[in-house]
């Protein structure tokens, strides 16, 4: 595998400072990674040889009509899909709601849909609005460890359930969730399965050959790319949906739920944003999914190897609190949440801030799950994400300036 230096060297975000000279460290990951020179080029070619909309009868839109089928294939090969199966919309909420209102109309009355109190409020509100239209909409609780109460999760689900909508994993926490055990419970009743991978898809490889869910999203921001979301649909799928359309779309295949014109420009980036993971492969011959499988093994030994060094330099600091499963054996996204004893998670995040330490603060979104911790009205977590860019040197700054601000208290 390539090093962390190869790595860096792509990013010119990693070559600037902060207010006060340092290094910055971007810990902020999870809200949207950095994004490789390849990427920010990819952008700029599109708008300067090929700008144009689709299906013309000159050369830049058939150029454009190569980079959209480049982008489904990539972020096929990405998810192990066909291309076929990925649609693309602005981001992964308005492809949630555009799906759920889709959905919504498809069922009837009395249907039960599934929600996590782990998830974040994207793959929670899209479904909790079609309560209007009869719905029963149905949650699964958190325990205080920050995993979903599994047995309460098998109880829900009956041969009412039409829909589990599941995040893989947790970007308040962490947690990874048990998405291949939650696809059999689903199988048994015959109700569809939609994950939310937007928080995994940066960390851990993606099979959706394997797991078959029925839908499966995910935003190419979290993973080196612009802002574009994605939608996997079991093939098929899509046509017996009732999406919101203009007449003259594509009434088929992935353009069903693509609503307007799409962002060409960020495409063509999202299709770089795959290579460059893909780059860290040391098998350039290999297929492109090879690589990509890879690679993201890669980044998740890096990543989990160096949430380890963080998470137990926090545990150190007497004051600091950890939230979410504790890294080890376990499968977890590399994201490192806490609070410090007599100091809002705001006010933590801004003295990070003001030594270059980027890091997030509040419920980011996973409203429920910060309530149910009792965090909400504390203003709820400082959040530390982790990416294959970040170092060990990096870890070891955070961690002592962690552990100044607590003293300093
Ligand atoms: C787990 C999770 N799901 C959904 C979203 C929403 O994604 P988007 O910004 O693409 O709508 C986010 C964004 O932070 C997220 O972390």
């Amino acid at each position: 595998m390539k090093d962390l230096s190869y790595c860096r060297d792509q990013f010119l975000s990693l070559r600037r400072f902060g207010r006060h000279g340092q290094p910055l460290i971007y810990l902020d990951g999870p809200g949207g990674s950095q994004v490789p020179d390849s990427v920010v080029l990819a952008i700029q070619e599109y708008y300067g040889h090929r700008n144009s909309n689709t299906h013309g009868p000159f050369v830049t839109s058939q150029e454009t009509d190569q980079v959209v089928l480049q982008a489904r294939t990539h972020v096929a090969e990405f998810l192990g899909a066909t291309p076929a199966t990925i649609s693309f919309g602005q981001n992964m909420t308005t492809l949630n709601f555009l799906l759920s209102q889709a959905v919504g109309d498809f069922l009837t009355s009395g249907d039960e849909i599934i929600v996590t109190d782990l998830d974040h409020d994207s793959n929670v509100a899209p479904w909790l609005r079609l309560q209007q239209k009869g719905l029963v909409i149905r949650h699964v609780p958190l325990t205080s460890s920050g995993t979903l109460d599994l047995d309460a999760f098998r109880r829900l689900i009956t041969a009412k359930t039409r829909l589990v909508a599941l995040g893989w994993a947790s970007n308040a926490l962490g947690t990874v969730n048990p998405v291949e055990e939650v696809r059999q419970w689903t199988n048994q009743v015959g109700a569809w399965l939609l994950i939310d991978a937007v928080h995994w898809a940066p960390h851990g490889l993606i099979d959706v050959s394997k797991l078959q869910p029925d839908f499966l999203l995910c935003s190419a921001y979290k993973f080196f790319g612009p802002h574009v979301g994605v939608l996997y649909a079991n093939p098929g799928l899509l046509e017996t949906l009732p999406t919101l359309r203009v007449r003259p779309q594509i009434e088929v295949g992935p353009e069903r739920i693509e609503t307007g014109t799409l962002n060409h420009a960020a495409l063509a980036g999202t299709t770089q944003a795959v290579n460059f993971i893909a780059s860290f492969s040391e098998n350039p011959s290999a297929s492109l999914r090879i690589r990509l499988e890879e690679s993201m093994s890669y980044i998740y030994r890096y990543e989990h190897d160096l949430a380890g060094v963080l998470y137990d330099g926090l545990a150190d600091i007497p004051t600091v609190r950890l939230y979410g499963p504790p890294v080890d054996d376990v499968q977890r996204a590399p994201t490192i949440s806490f609070t410090l004893e007599g100091q809002s998670s705001r006010q933590v995040a801004t003295k990070l801030g003001e030594r270059g330490i980027l890091a997030w603060d509040g419920d980011f979104y996973a409203i429920n799950a910060i309530e149910s911790l009792g965090l909400a009205a504390k203003g709820g977590l400082v959040r530390l994400g982790l990416a294959p860019y970040n170092t060990h040197q990096e870890l070891l700054r955070t961690i002592a300036a962690v552990s100044e601000i607590a003293r300093a208290m």
